[in-house]
């Protein structure tokens, strides 16, 4: 494991951006403590159905608002009111801004200072998404949409919980450029086409190949996309038009957690629950082939310096277009502008893995 110093990425541990921290079914009307961005948090769905992130620690004596069992506020149901929360230990009320809004005991006005951090959520297509920003700023970019999701020809994902990993994400974006791992680790063969775009705050990957097992002599063509530092969209057409995504969030520096989705048009329209199956059984094997992934992920030592030969991708434009969510917005632009472009990797003479024919 390595930090974000370590890779020079940026002057912040922890990039700006749009992450999911969590499947919308875990979160209850009641209060989890979660922990992302080396900060201890509590998430709750309020009264309205609305989701809350705030800070775990009340202002008033640093009691952990959500880590109660006994306390008479939560055993009498008043831990959660409408959309605010109370602390368990003397009561005080916040609202989803994170501003009390009432010291229960306390004729004085309510002091300027009690209030808890709280942070921009979005809840969709079965996620939460939650906006982090060290220099404390609005999201500049919507979470991406998926206008499949309302489509009924299309079965929902169901959301796959891969667990922590003592990775850098930076290690996981890699991926993004990383033409000579598809034929080792994915069976892919005779690579056709490899281009990374880069344009502001999304990398985009379009990737064209056969595959060594898939009985059709198709090319497999997909497009994968990040908006933002954490979550990688990718569309694969065909007989089975497919979405996948995978979304990552620091836990700690140089520790993250992964989930994995995969929406899938519905292979036979007229008997829904075959449809649901099959597309059950694609987005495992889309699970399975991220596992490859996975396991290198697991067991690799951090890669600060690629060694970088000719059939590459473009590991270091990529690394330049990811280090701008670790700075300032005013200096991410530069970096935005620096990494803005395509680049084609092109094959060598040699195939980046032996044939199996
Ligand atoms: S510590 Fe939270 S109300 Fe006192
Ligand atoms: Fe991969």
């Amino acid at each position: 494991m390595a930090t974000t110093a370590e890779y020079n990425l940026g002057e912040y541990p922890f990039p700006r951006g749009w992450f999911m921290i969590a499947e919308t079914s875990e979160i209850i009307q009641k209060p989890l403590a979660i922990r992302y961005f080396g900060q201890e948090m509590v998430i709750y769905r309020g009264n309205s159905g609305r989701v809350v992130v705030i800070d775990a620690y009340c202002p008033h004596m640093g009691a952990h608002i959500a880590k109660n069992t006994t306390s008479y506020v939560v055993l009498d149901g008043e831990h959660i009111e409408g959309d605010s929360i109370r602390c368990p230990y003397h009561g005080w009320k916040f609202s989803p801004d994170g501003n009390c809004e009432d010291i229960p005991y306390s004729p004085a006005p309510i002091p300027p200072k009690a209030c808890v951090k709280s942070w921009p959520v979005v809840e969709r297509y079965g996620c939460v998404y939650m906006w982090h920003d060290p220099e404390g700023g609005e999201p500049d970019y919507d979470v991406p949409d998926l206008p499949e999701w309302e489509d009924t020809d299309w079965v929902r994902w169901k959301i796959d919980h891969l667990g922590e990993l003592d990775c850098h994400p930076v290690e996981i974006i890699d991926n993004m450029a990383d033409k000579a791992h598809f034929s080792p680790i994915h069976g892919s063969s005779g690579i056709e086409h490899f281009e990374n775009s880069f344009d502001g705050h999304i990398v985009v990957q379009d990737f064209a190949a056969g595959h060594r097992t898939l009985a059709s002599s198709a090319l497999l063509k997909t497009r994968t996309w990040y908006t933002g530092p954490a979550i990688l969209r990718s569309r694969m057409d065909g007989d089975h038009p497919s979405i996948i995504q995978i979304a990552h969030t620091p836990i700690d520096d140089g520790r993250i957690k992964v989930w994995h989705a995969l929406l899938v048009r519905s292979a036979d329209a007229d008997d829904r629950e075959r449809g649901v199956m099959a597309a059950r059984a694609y987005q495992e094997a889309s699970r399975l082939a991220l596992m490859q992934d996975f396991e290198i992920w697991t067991h690799k030592r951090p890669c600060t310096q690629h060694l970088k030969v000719i059939g590459d991708g473009p590991f270091g434009k990529l690394r330049t277009w990811y280090k701008q969510f670790y700075t300032t917005r005013e200096k991410g632009a530069k970096l935005q502008a620096k990494a803005n472009g395509h680049v084609v990797t092109k094959g060598t003479k040699r195939d980046p893995w032996p044939e199996k024919t």
